[in-house]
């Protein structure tokens, strides 16, 4: 009901609080600090969660305990931390509107993931192709915080009752294991519907962007070859020569999309140029028909540096300012812990803990 002296809307205490707030959801979505951002990483969520603030109230978490999972280097580390955090101040994520923080500063979390550990089930992680691919042969060997790290995500996502979590195709697994431990704490404490089951938000397909050298395997960090990915902080002219150097075939530019889906290294320059200039492929296909890869990679190039430089710029000079990336990570981690410490607690009580 209106306010007759205001005008404005009382608050209705049965609605989350992103409702009353006329917003779809609570979203949280976490990148590990490891390594390069590159375009993938870009393309496939930063962008993204840019682009998703207008909708949802959101909180993006630098996952560093996640980190740790595998050995790291402590300096790297914080480095690395800012790096992400620089990032999506970079790609226009509100640091004042939404929650940027780190997630070793939010206890929070560790706390859930211990309980979530004694929900979840052995068989369940054993189960995760990432723990497989990570782990690889040396099972016996990793740490056990690699095995248990689904149990520490479904915590960064349940310890706020997110609603949504963007993801890409290689995190939908253990959105379903969230799903999963949800429910199962659900019944085993007769609490219902105590954790939302969330929801994924899937991105548009043009989000799958390959490695440079080659167009079936994924844009990676992890690839030896620098000339594989376009980095975030690369400058104009190490992108110029990194696309001048992709690969592509003898042919000249796919004549239709079916073409250039038999084509993986031109279908992935395609999809990159799509993504950046935020059209269909169908229409860039249209446009580059026939012409010299020279000349599509020309074109590419040129918005590839528009578009990405600003960014990289911006992310160096954040960079150059750690005292502020901190007072953002340091704000951002204030007000996530307001959202999750009543929540640990009312965990707490469910879970039959006395009260501290
Ligand atoms: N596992 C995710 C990845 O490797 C990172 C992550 C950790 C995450 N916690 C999360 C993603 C919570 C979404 C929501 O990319």
């Amino acid at each position: 009901m209106p306010d007759a002296s205001t005008g404005a809307s009382a608050p209705n205490p049965h609605l989350p609080p992103y409702a009353a707030r006329g917003l779809k959801g609570r979203i949280l979505s976490g990148v590990q600090p490891t390594g390069n951002l590159h375009l993938g990483n870009y393309l496939g969520a930063i962008r993204n969660f840019a682009r998703l603030q207008s909708d949802y109230e959101c909180l993006y978490c630098v996952v560093d305990l996640h980190a740790i999972t595998l050995p790291q280097d402590p300096k790297q580390l914080a480095a690395q931390t800012r790096e992400i955090a620089s990032a999506f101040l970079a790609a226009g994520v509100d640091g004042a509107k939404q929650i940027i923080f780190n997630q070793s500063m939010v206890a929070e979390h560790a706390q859930l993931a211990w309980i979530f550990n004694c929900v979840a089930r052995m068989g369940w992680m054993s189960r995760m192709t990432q723990f497989k691919e990570k782990a690889g042969k040396d099972r016996e060997n990793v740490s056990l915080g690699l095995f248990a790290y689904p149990a520490l995500m479904a915590a960064d996502i349940l310890i706020y009752k997110a609603t949504h979590v963007p993801v890409g195709e290689d995190q939908k697994q253990h959105l379903e294991l969230t799903r999963d431990i949800a429910i199962k704490f659900n019944n085993d404490f007769a609490a219902p519907d105590f954790f939302p089951v969330t929801e994924p938000l899937i991105f548009g397909a043009a989000t799958r962007v390959m490695s440079l050298r080659d167009g079936t395997k994924k844009m990676s960090k992890s690839d030896p070859s620098d000339y594989s990915r376009i980095n975030l902080t690369d400058d104009a002219d190490a992108v110029a020569q990194k696309i001048r150097r992709a690969k592509t075939d003898p042919l000249p530019m796919p004549e239709s999309p079916a073409d250039a889906e038999k084509r993986p290294d031109a279908d992935n320059l395609l999809g990159i140029y799509a993504a950046l200039a935020d059209q269909e492929k169908e229409a860039v296909v249209a446009q580059f028909a026939g012409k010299q890869f020279s000349e599509f990679k020309a074109a590419l190039t040129e918005l590839a540096v528009a578009k990405l430089g600003p960014i990289g710029a911006e992310m160096q000079r954040l960079m150059k300012d750690p005292g502020h990336v901190d007072a953002v990570l340091r704000n951002g981690a204030e007000r996530a812990r307001a959202l999750a410490g009543p929540i640990l607690a009312d965990v707490y009580k469910t879970v039959g803990f006395l009260k501290p």
